[in-house]
């Protein structure tokens, strides 16, 4: 199984990733916390993309696929996986898409979690001072939520014509959504 979750910051991909990959036996893939993860680490990578992080903007491509290259391969020898955060911009979805087939990376559903930006300021809000520096700041998430719209109509449209984009409404508690994310997935053309 390869699932994409798409969603404004704040909108559950890490909530939903996770229960997925429980529930599939797959690997959960968040470019954010690959990315946390080389900054934590102080590593070169770390430090070329801390000041994006920071400021809640898009860390170049080449960077995000260098850090998040190897962990998709494994993901795909390991059996599937539920990619969190990425693609995240249609020159992603596009890239991917080519350098994919070969790679046997793919998607079979893209599962985009619906929220108001009220309801993710509210989550991210009261996230904050959980340790996350892009929550602590609200002009940082403001900027996160600029960068999401920006972005994330044309990766939908891209999605769609494909005929995998699943749309939920991710207002919803943590458990309906899942269950309505199962549902859909469970519709003939998505059942695997
Ligand atoms: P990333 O880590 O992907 O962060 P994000 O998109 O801002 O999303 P969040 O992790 O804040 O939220 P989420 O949707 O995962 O929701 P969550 O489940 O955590 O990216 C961070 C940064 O990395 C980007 O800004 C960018 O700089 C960089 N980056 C990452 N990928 C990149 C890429 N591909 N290209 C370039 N740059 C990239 O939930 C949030 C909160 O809400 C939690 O407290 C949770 O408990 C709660 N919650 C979740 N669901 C519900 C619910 N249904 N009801 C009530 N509360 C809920």
């Amino acid at each position: 199984m390869q699932l994409v979750l798409l969603g404004a910051p704040g909108s559950g991909k890490g909530t939903q990733g996770a229960r997925l990959a429980q529930r599939f036996g797959i690997r959960h893939v968040s470019s954010g916390e690959l990315l946390r993860r080389q900054v934590a680490e102080k590593s070169d990578l770390g430090r070329q993309v801390r000041d994006c992080l920071r400021r809640g903007e898009l860390v170049p491509d080449d960077l995000v696929l260098a850090i998040v290259g190897d962990a998709l391969v494994g993901a795909v020898k390991a059996g599937g996986y539920v990619l969190d955060g990425i693609p995240r911009t249609l020159a992603q979805a596009e890239r991917a898409y080519e350098l994919a087939r070969p790679a046997g990376l793919g998607a079979d559903a893209v599962v985009y979690l619906d929220v108001a930006d009220d309801v993710a300021r509210e989550r991210l809000a009261a996230r904050a001072g959980a340790g996350r520096v892009d929550d602590a700041d609200p002009a940082v998430i403001e900027r996160r939520l600029q960068v999401f719209h920006a972005d994330t109509g044309p990766l939908l449209d891209f999605y769609r014509a494909r005929g995998i984009l699943i749309e939920i409404d991710g207002a919803r508690p943590s458990d309906a959504v899942s269950r309505a994310i199962s549902d859909a997935l469970a519709r003939p053309g998505f059942s695997k």
